[in-house]
């Protein structure tokens, strides 16, 4: 049953450094007490996470959430290292891969861990709408067909662990098993969400899953709303938060998650798909041209510091 599958993970790997890589290696070191490994091509986005890392253990304890001792283990169970090699290692049974979503990019990484880690290592993906099977199909090691025993065995421990930001924050993980994902891979991975305090749902490997084939859409309508004048981005946002209770407004939760990655997972659904209910609007292909990402620099439907 999968209720008594122990996640058995004694060492996770984290591959991405960024709000979700850093939010992942925090709620396993912190939740599911087990040590991380960190991993980031760019030393400045280490010293960012690492950082940020501090500041939500010391606000927590600052809030009695958590003890100074839990802290201080929390801080001991990550470690930075300097390569995907070094996962192997420092023995890594499970590796989340949290980088940009990009395919070609995810693609790529996954043949390297495939070519870097043994078999029996879970790969999973945090993309938020890219094919987990296309990923998948990419984790075989050198010279080994996908379609072979051998290359269905490799492509059977990769899954999709989607977790969602603030990651510390939201209690979903939305898992998606490829087509070569293995039951055991799919237990192992429920259980180890589960054990980082989280909900978990399954979805298929649809474009944008469960969750983005239904926000994107949302998110991209207020867009165009915005664009042909229908509201301000304040009334539009206002009009969602205290009409239907969201937390934030639709423009403000684009600005969240990042234009670049609402464009990506759009466009991604849009191929996927063919159908125009998801073509992304003008007016944020406009703002992502003009480099306006929201949040994470700056500016985007609003400014920030
Ligand atoms: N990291 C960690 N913790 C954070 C945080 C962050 N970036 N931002 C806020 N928090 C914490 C705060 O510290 C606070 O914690 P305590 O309860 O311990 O005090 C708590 O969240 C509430 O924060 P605030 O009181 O400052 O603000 P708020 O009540 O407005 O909540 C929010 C902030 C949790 C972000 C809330 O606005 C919210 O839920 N927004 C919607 C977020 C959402 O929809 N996320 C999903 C995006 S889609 C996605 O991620 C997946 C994808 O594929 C695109």
């Amino acid at each position: 049953m999968a209720a008594t599958v122990k996640h058995g993970i004694n060492k996770l790997a984290v591959l991405g450094a960024g709000q979700m890589g850093l939010g992942i290696a925090f709620v396993a070191a912190l939740r599911a007490k087990v040590p991380v490994l960190l991993h980031d091509r760019s030393p400045h986005q280490i010293e960012k996470g690492l950082a940020l890392y501090d500041k939500l253990l010391a606000k927590d304890v600052a809030k009695a959430k958590i003890s100074e001792a839990d802290a201080r283990g929390a801080r001991e169970r990550l470690s930075v290292v300097d390569s995907v090699r070094a996962f192997r290692e420092h023995g890594a049974d499970m590796v989340v891969e949290a980088v940009s979503e990009n395919a070609g990019l995810k693609v790529g990484i996954f043949g390297e861990l495939a070519r870097e880690l043994g078999a029996d290592v879970i790969l999973a993906t945090n993309t938020s709408s890219i094919s987990v099977t296309k990923i998948a199909a990419a984790a075989v090691p050198e010279g080994v067909a996908p379609a072979s025993e051998e290359g269905q065995k490799s492509s059977g421990r990769v899954i999709g662990l989607h977790f969602f930001n603030p990651v510390p924050v939201m209690k979903l993980v939305e898992i998606i098993p490829g087509l070569q994902t293995s039951q055991t891979t799919l237990d192992r991975a429920r259980a180890f969400a589960i054990a980082c305090q989280k909900e978990v749902t399954v979805s298929k490997d649809v474009p944008g899953f469960v969750s983005n084939a239904l926000l994107m859409p949302f998110i991209n309508e207020a867009i165009m709303w915005l664009e042909k004048g229908v509201a301000t981005r304040e009334d539009i946002d206002t009009t969602l938060r205290l009409g239907m209770n969201h937390p934030m407004g639709p423009l403000q939760l684009a600005d969240f998650i990042g234009l670049d990655t609402c464009l990506a997972i759009q466009q991604t659904l849009y191929q996927g798909t063919g159908d125009s209910k998801y073509r992304p609007s003008v007016l944020l292909e406009r703002m992502v041209d003009a480099q306006w990402y929201g949040k994470k620099n700056g500016k985007g439907f609003y400014e920030y510091d």
